[in-house]
């Protein structure tokens, strides 16, 4: 059977559930995070936890249990479910009020949901092998991606246009006409001169954990990152291009609007971070 933890309580799935008037449900006023579990261990646990923390505190929700406290609720909940290899999903919302816009004038118990499921690691190998295709579509989400909130309404209509055109990404293009990040996973290029570049880190984009630990990885092997938009034009005629989140790690793209990127196959560096990466994470 498999079990979720709903504010205190670990519930059969099936009878999981959350009031009507939720702050999650009906706002999205509600944040989230995903662990990559592998192994029976939380792969980048210190960098979610940080980023957990840090959403919280933008939107002004109380931290509903102690980081300690989060962890032992983890490690029972994928006991329960038998889960060594799959992820972790965290929800906070501010909690059950009345509906009403502004936040509740009473203190409220913020909700919290845990989840878990397996994956299939050799499937995703596989993938990282053959490598995936992406479309681009333009950034259609509001000016605070940094918060890792459930606001992801037009990130499932980027990833809904990516699967209709039979790619599996959605990398989204802002008004200035540069990449920001995918619809679940940062973006990156390795230019010609073996430069790799990933949009910097303000309020366009996600601060991906995997992005940062591949900071360090690369900085390890000796290669410069340069932190900047780049048009889907630059990545079309990129050495490389891939993508990283804490679920798909590293993964090549080899080609994006149907443009072919360089020979057509994962790239070297690519798939030497996705190494690293999964050594040190
Ligand atoms: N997605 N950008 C966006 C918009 C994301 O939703 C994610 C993560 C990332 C990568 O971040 P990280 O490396 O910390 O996973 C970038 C998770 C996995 C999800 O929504 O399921």
């Amino acid at each position: 059977m498999r079990f979720a933890y709903v504010n205190g309580r670990f519930l059969p799935h099936r009878e999981a559930s959350i009031h009507v008037e939720d702050r999650g449900f009906q706002f999205a006023d509600a944040v989230y995070e995903v662990w990559s579990v592998r192994k029976g261990r939380l792969m980048d646990s210190d960098g979610h936890f940080q980023r957990l923390e840090r959403s919280l505190g933008e939107l002004r929700i109380p931290a509903p249990r102690s980081r300690a406290a989060l962890e032992h609720i983890i490690s029972e909940l994928l006991r329960r479910n038998r889960v060594t290899n799959g992820l972790v999903y965290l929800q906070v919302s501010r909690g059950q009020a009345r509906r009403d816009h502004a936040f509740p004038k009473q203190r409220i118990t913020p909700t919290i949901v845990l989840t878990c499921k397996r994956l299939d690691h050799a499937a995703a190998e596989t993938r990282a092998e053959r490598g995936i295709t992406v479309i681009t579509t333009p950034d259609q989400r509001w000016a605070r991606c940094d918060i890792k909130t459930v606001n992801l309404l037009p990130n499932v209509l980027a990833k809904q246009a990516a699967h209709e055109a039979g790619a599996v990404e959605a990398w989204q293009v802002d008004t200035d006409g540069h990449v920001t990040e995918g619809s679940s996973t940062n973006a990156w290029i390795v230019t010609k001169a073996g430069k790799l570049v990933t949009r910097q880190a303000d309020h366009g984009i996600l601060h991906g954990i995997t992005r940062a630990r591949i900071f360090k990885c690369a900085q390890e092997l000796g290669l410069e990152i340069e932190e900047r938009g780049f048009t889907p034009q630059e990545a079309y005629d990129a050495r490389e291009a891939f993508l990283t989140s804490a679920t798909s790690f590293v993964t090549p793209v080899i080609a994006i609007d149907n443009h072919i990127i360089a020979n057509g196959e994962p790239g070297s560096l690519a798939l030497t971070l996705r190494g690293a990466y999964l050594r040190e994470a």
